[in-house]
């Protein structure tokens, strides 16, 4: 499929944009085509990475200033990188992720002010020049997604739900990073418009996947 050796796709987006149904769409869809497949999660993906994901996600939403939410995010990045992503890349995998860096860019560099360059700093002395291959960035009207994602937790009653409660135009803020990133790296990622059903932005997520395969082979 491609002359490397995996192929590394990220999905990011703000709250509730479905992202997780179409990873696992585009799981079986791999699955179906022979090819060996880890799913991951961020903040999480290795031992280490989940026990980081716990101190982010529960408790107060001030619980952590941003540049100490930042660090710890890339802490469990370092981590999740050499012991899950890094090992199954070599050995030839496809690995989707749900999210990666450019969250950190979205949520702490856009959505808590300390600046995308700030955060790009970060990355390149966490884990250097690693990225993904192609990032699906999932976009959506946040009123729309918040709507979702509201009734997710509100069936699941979850405690993880630090970022949902903070306020509306922290979730603009979101929306318009996520969009300035697929803007200034266009050639690595992809908006997915996420509204419509299940069925057509699967249709979308895997013309952009093709696509991007497409482009590596040639
Ligand atoms: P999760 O429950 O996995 O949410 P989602 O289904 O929206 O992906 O929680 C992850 C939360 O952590 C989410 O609100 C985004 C936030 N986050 C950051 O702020 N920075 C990051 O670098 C990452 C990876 C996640």
């Amino acid at each position: 499929m491609t002359s490397k050796p995996g192929l590394f796709i990220s999905f990011e987006g703000g709250e509730g944009s479905g992202k997780s149904t179409q990873i696992r769409r585009l799981e079986k869809w791999f699955r179906d085509q022979g090819k060996d497949v880890v799913v991951t999660r961020e903040p999480g993906g290795s031992p280490g990475a989940e026990e980081i994901r716990n101190l982010l996600l529960t408790g107060d939403p001030g619980r952590w200033d941003a540049v100490t939410e930042a660090l710890l995010m890339f802490a469990s990045r370092r981590d999740h990188v050499e012991r899950t992503i890094r090992p199954a890349l070599n050995d030839g995998k496809v690995v989707l992720c749900d999210r990666f860096a450019d969250s950190s860019v979205a949520y702490q560099g856009y959505g808590h002010g300390l600046g995308a360059e700030y955060i790009r700093n970060l990355w390149k002395l966490a884990i250097g020049d690693f990225k993904p291959d192609l990032t699906l960035i999932f976009d959506l009207p946040i009123e729309l997604g918040l709507e979702r994602a509201g009734a997710r937790f509100a069936n699941v009653s979850a405690a993880e739900d630090r970022f949902e409660r903070m306020g509306l135009e922290f979730h603009q803020r979101l929306r318009d990073g996520f969009r300035e990133i697929a803007s200034d790296e266009a050639e690595r990622c992809t908006v997915i418009d996420a509204s419509g059903d299940v069925e057509a932005v699967s249709a979308r997520v895997i013309a952009a996947v093709q696509s991007r395969i497409a482009g590596q082979g040639a």
